[in-house]
Parts: structure tokens; sequence; C-alpha cells
């Protein structure tokens, strides 16, 4: 079966000065999620924006609003970002000594709104699918990072290919519907490689806000 390709543009690399139309942009030009990088400068780095950001983006699109914590104790803020108007909610494995319940936390966040949220789970570079396998088929979607998190425009990391193979083929092999999204470095090169080895979802921050042209950078990532 073929798969459907999505790209979700991060607005980590847009033009802060001109957000709301930076988004309706990436919508018009075929971006399927909209990509929102949320640092604290302790899990990661380096600090960005927190839940006004989800809000300020939901006035501007219509899209799939596809939230990254990057945090500590993402626990505490899941009901805030929910609110805000996510629809697709991923922590990071690494930050969860509970990642069950916050998984099962996401997705309660959702039902209290009557509306679905989907629920993440993301793997730092250093970390192996084996710490999946007792959760793959509670997730909605695995978000393999393919560079170390905390910063736009970072080479791609070679070896994510293999961990996506390996994603691909459990998934495949356990015939849950989580889907598999890719983040980091992800450009013309590195595209045509990551969709033969098994993603779904495509992030690409400077590949697409750098370009001059949205709609064609979309759709060269697409393949
Ligand atoms: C990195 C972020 C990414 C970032 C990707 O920590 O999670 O979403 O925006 O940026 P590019 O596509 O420029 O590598
Ligand atoms: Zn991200």
């Amino acid at each position: 079966m073929e798969r459907k390709i999505r790209i979700a543009p991060s607005i980590l690399s847009a033009d802060f000065t001109r957000l709301g139309e930076e988004v309706k942009a990436a919508e018009k030009a075929g971006g399927d999620l909209i990509h929102i990088d949320v640092m604290d400068g302790h899990f990661v780095p380096n600090i960005t924006y927190g839940a006004l950001m989800v809000e300020a983006c939901r006035k501007s699109t219509k899209l799939p609003l596809d939230v990254h914590l990057m945090i500590e104790k993402p626990e505490a803020y899941i009901d805030d970002f929910a609110r805000a108007g996510a629809d697709v909610i991923t922590v990071h494995q690494e930050a969860c000594v509970h990642l069950h319940r916050t998984v099962q936390q996401i997705k309660q966040a959702g039902d209290k709104l009557g509306r679905k949220i989907l629920a993440g789970v993301a793997l730092n570079p250093a970390t192996g699918m084996t710490t999946m396998t007792e959760i793959l088929t509670d997730l909605d979607l695995l978000l393999i990072m393919s560079v170390n998190p905390g910063f736009g425009a970072q080479t791609f990391i070679e070896n994510s290919l293999e961990k996506i193979m390996l994603a691909r083929r459990l998934i495949d092999g356990s015939r849950c519907r989580t889907v598999i999204e890719v983040d980091g470095g992800v450009n013309e090169q590195t595209a045509a490689k990551l969709i033969q080895a098994g993603v779904d979802i495509l992030v690409a921050g400077n590949f697409v806000f750098k370009a001059k042209d949205y709609r064609k950078a979309i759709k060269t990532l697409r393949g």
C-alpha cells in the first residue's frame, strides 16, 4: 500500500515578526500539520515558547497543530497545551518516568475537551527502539529525532535511518496504526532516504521557512 507522506513545517525557523502570515503561508503552500517546538532550557539547552504560541497558531490556521514538548515534567503542562488547541502532543521518552501514564493523560486531555488529541512519544538519537516495546501500540505517533533536539538547522544524523526502518517493521508487524514522524535535518536529500526507510510525517523547519518558495520546498520533500 502506498503511504501518504505528510509534511509538518516547523515554525522554529519562521519569521516571528510575521507569525500569523508565516503559518498561513505554510498552509497555503501545502503543509499538512504545523509543528510547534516547545523548549524549556532544561531538557534541551534552548528556550522557545509555550502554550500561548499554540493559541496564536490556532487562530491562524485550520491545520492540525503538532506540539513537540522538549521539556522536563511535561505531565504538568499537557492540559494547558490541550486547551490552547494542540491536536498532537508529543513528549520525550527521556523526560517521562511514567511514560504510560503520560500517554494516557494526553488522550484524556482530549476526552475532557470533547475532541481527539493524538499522543506521541519522541526518541532522542541515543535512545533505542527497545524502550518502546511495551508501549508502541498505545501510541498514535512515534517521533524519531534525527538531530539532538534544541536547535533548528542541524546536520541530519545518518543512523536514524536504521531506527526508522526498525520502527516501520515493528509497527507493520504489530498492525498498529502508530505513525512515524522524523524531525531534524530534513532536506531534499535526506527526505528521499527517510521516505524509503518508512516515515509517514517529515518535520521541516529550515528547509521550508528559509526557502524562497514554500510550495516548491514542500513539494520537493514529498518526492
Ligand atoms: C529541533 C526541533 C525541530 C527543528 C527542526 O530540536 O525539534 O523541529 O525545528 O529544524 P530543521 O528542519 O531546520 O532541522
Ligand atoms: Zn520538533
